[in-house]
């Protein structure tokens, strides 16, 4: 990525604390996009139970955590789910990209978990995490190719900032902040979330 255009969305991510990319600023071929979403059918698929009310003043919605649900069958499988995923969100280039947006020397990958909101689906505004001092962003993946409504919304104090995802592309966002995303009106948003500490 052209300096200049890595300083501006760094800017950018500092100040409105959330940054949408897309390709070819994501560093994913289209095989790896494709294994993506190959991968969330699967842990849909493994997954156990029904959809879970996940978070406070959300509707249900299916929250499933990639190491149980995917392949879960044998440890043989689970060994392949390490490497297949790890192959793709921890490639150097993805790490590179991480490092420079977060401007840490090192970041670590917390469990990636999928998530799918069916149409009348939300989740309602919250916070993953208390502490405001640890740095923590959240990837969001998403690998809906049909969906209407579903907006991203973040706020910032009282200022609120939404943006809606499309198909491929690549959220980065500052988890110390409150956020929600506003419900699903048609099709269905599937996500790949995980977070970075940093
Ligand atoms: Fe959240």
């Amino acid at each position: 990525m052209d300096g200049k255009i890595l300083k501006k969305l760094r800017q950018e991510l500092e100040k409105n604390k959330y940054i949408l990319l897309e390709r070819p600023k994501i560093p994913l071929t289209d095989d790896e996009f494709d294994k993506l979403e190959e991968i969330l059918i699967c842990a849909e698929r493994n997954r156990s139970g029904g959809p879970k009310l996940a978070k406070d003043n959300s509707s249900c919605f299916y929250e499933i955590d990639l190491q149980t649900s995917y392949f879960s069958v044998s440890k043989q499988s689970r060994v392949e789910y390490e490497e297949e995923i790890t192959e793709i969100i921890e490639s150097d280039e993805m790490i590179n990209l991480y490092k420079k947006f977060t401007g840490a020397d090192e970041v670590i990958i917390n469990s990636p978990q999928v998530n799918i909101l069916n149409t009348q689906c939300w989740i309602g505004r919250h916070r993953d995490i208390d502490c405001e001092n640890e740095e923590v962003f959240n990837i969001v993946i998403q690998l809906g190719k049909i969906y209407d409504g579903g907006e991203f919304v973040i706020y910032l104090e009282e200022k609120l900032q939404e943006v809606w995802l499309p198909y491929r592309s690549m959220l980065i966002f500052d988890l110390r902040f409150e956020h929600e995303v506003k419900k699903v009106i048609d099709g269905e948003r599937r996500t790949l979330v995980y977070s970075l500490d940093c």
